[in-house]
């Protein structure tokens, strides 16, 4: 296997890689026409790369995203002896080949770890492989408290020790970890990712209540079968899975991005025009597809893919509320306000899973948006278009959000903080210019 320089393909890309001080300067008014390429989910990629940490075959995934948080974890990876081999080619995009044949429980590189909340995933598994895992408290978006303590009680149900001091998780597991039955208070995706990976290594049944039933789960459930886990459950709130099994090699695609499809679907919707949203699959976005319809998006299923419009009365006003899935999803939260700014009409936007992912507000509102913020309610009230301003991003999720508003927006908006970009998206900006939106990256 290859090493270290095998990432110098993703760093090979000026898209990803954004040097502090360099800004997206955004031109609004052009219409979006064509074909933009819908990546491998962001939140799908990231639990699929840390599941090879559990066999030492080979594990090799397509329809990898270039984004940032792939080069973090992979350095993590790396740092913890596993060897990384990218390749490329038109039709499966991006693909990365990871072999763990040997891990090194403290090689876990801390400053990595704060940078990504999905590192936390590597508690789990390196724990279930190596029977110890220490590691930093997760970093990642500012957007709530985003405890772990979820994670925490259903690894030690398993007969994990596990204790924090100082901001630094200590896990333990010198005799390995035993299948429990774990009932998570909420359906957290992270807890049920990080529960799953620990039991299929773990002796004896594992059973998960309240799980979390995000398609990104789904698609690590069927990653782990592939390699011989035996798991029942997926796509339910229950997961029952039988653990100890040695586990194999195995080749998986990544899904489709469902937040980067309702992102640009939105943006289509706020330009006008009509842009093919190649592999993007409806099915995915649960309670955000009958809203975005509502709202006036237009999806259409062809070959391929979607095909996304504006629906012939305009974008109206919507309300909603962000759950769980097959909820309203809280990652397109604010990609949505940013298309409901301009709509005819008033929307609620009610965030109930984070409890501060109403920072795009301000930045919106510095480009004409009238929305105010009650609790965890905000009130948009659509006006009849943004101006542009100079902006910042506070999460990846904001700066997806900012881009649609720039894209409407008089004039040119500059959009600072694009590492949150970056982070979630595979060339977002540059998938954009390809479809006539005017976009630069200015490091002025
Ligand atoms: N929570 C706890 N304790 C825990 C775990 C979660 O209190 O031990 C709380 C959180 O604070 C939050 C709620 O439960 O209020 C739900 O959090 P969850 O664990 O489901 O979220 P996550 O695993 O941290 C993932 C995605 C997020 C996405 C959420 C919800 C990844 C890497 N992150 O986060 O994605 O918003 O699920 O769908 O998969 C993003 O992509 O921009 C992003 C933030």
């Amino acid at each position: 296997m290859n090493h270290p320089a095998d990432v110098s393909l993703l760093a090979a890309s000026p898209w990803w890689r954004s040097d502090p001080g360099t800004s997206l300067v955004i031109r609004g008014g052009s219409r979006l026409v064509g074909t933009y390429p819908i990546s491998g989910a962001k939140n799908a990629v990231l639990p699929l790369m840390v599941s090879a940490l559990l066999t030492p075959h080979l594990v090799t995934l397509h329809n990898v995203p270039a984004s940032l948080d792939v080069a973090v974890l992979s350095n993590l990876l790396q740092r913890l002896g596993v060897g990384l081999n990218w390749s490329s080619n038109g039709r499966t995009g991006l693909s990365l080949t990871l072999c763990a044949d040997q891990v090194h429980p403290a090689r876990i590189d801390r400053d990595l770890v704060g940078r990504m909340r999905a590192s936390v995933l590597l508690l789990g598994a390196v724990l279930a492989r190596c029977g110890e895992a220490c590691l930093p408290m997760p970093g990642g978006d500012a957007i709530g408290l985003r405890g772990i303590d979820f994670h925490v009680a259903g690894l030690r149900a398993m007969g994990a020790e596990v204790d924090i001091t100082g901001g630094v998780i200590h896990a333990k597991a010198p005799r390995g970890l035993r299948g429990a039955e774990v009932a998570l208070p909420l359906p957290s995706v992270g807890a049920t990712e990080n529960l799953l990976l620990a039991a299929v290594l773990a002796s004896g049944r594992t059973v998960i209540r309240n799980a979390a039933r995000e398609p990104e789960i789904a698609d690590l459930v069927h990653c782990l079968a592939a390699m011989g886990a035996q798991i029942e459950g997926v796509n339910s709130d229950v997961l029952s899975i039988a653990g100890g099994r040695p586990l194999i090699g195995a080749v998986h695609t990544v899904l489709p991005d469902r937040i980067e499809l309702g992102t640009v679907a939105c943006a289509v919707a706020v330009t006008g025009g009509e842009v093919m949203l190649q592999r993007a699959r409806a099915d995915l976005l649960g309670a955000a597809g009958p809203a975005l319809a509502a709202a006036g998006v237009v999806l259409e299923n062809v070959d391929g893919g979607l095909l996304a419009r504006r629906s012939s009365a305009g974008i109206t006003g919507i309300d909603l509320h962000t759950r769980p899935y097959p909820g309203f999803a809280t990652d397109l939260q604010s990609p949505v306000m940013a298309m409901l700014a301009t709509a005819k009409g008033a929307s609620a936007v009610t965030e109930t899973i984070f409890e501060q992912r109403f920072r795009h507000v301000d930045e919106l509102r510095k480009m004409g948006a009238n929305i105010t913020v009650h609790g965890r309610t905000a009130w948009v009230r659509g006006v009849e278009r943004l101006t542009a301003a100079r902006v910042t991003a506070t999460d990846v999720r904001a700066a997806a959000a900012l881009v649609l508003a720039g894209l409407g927006a008089k004039g040119d908006t500059i959009l600072d903080g694009l590492d949150h970009l970056d982070r979630g998206y595979d060339r977002m900006a540059d998938k954009l210019v390809a479809c006539g939106a005017v976009i630069t990256r200015s490091s002025a």
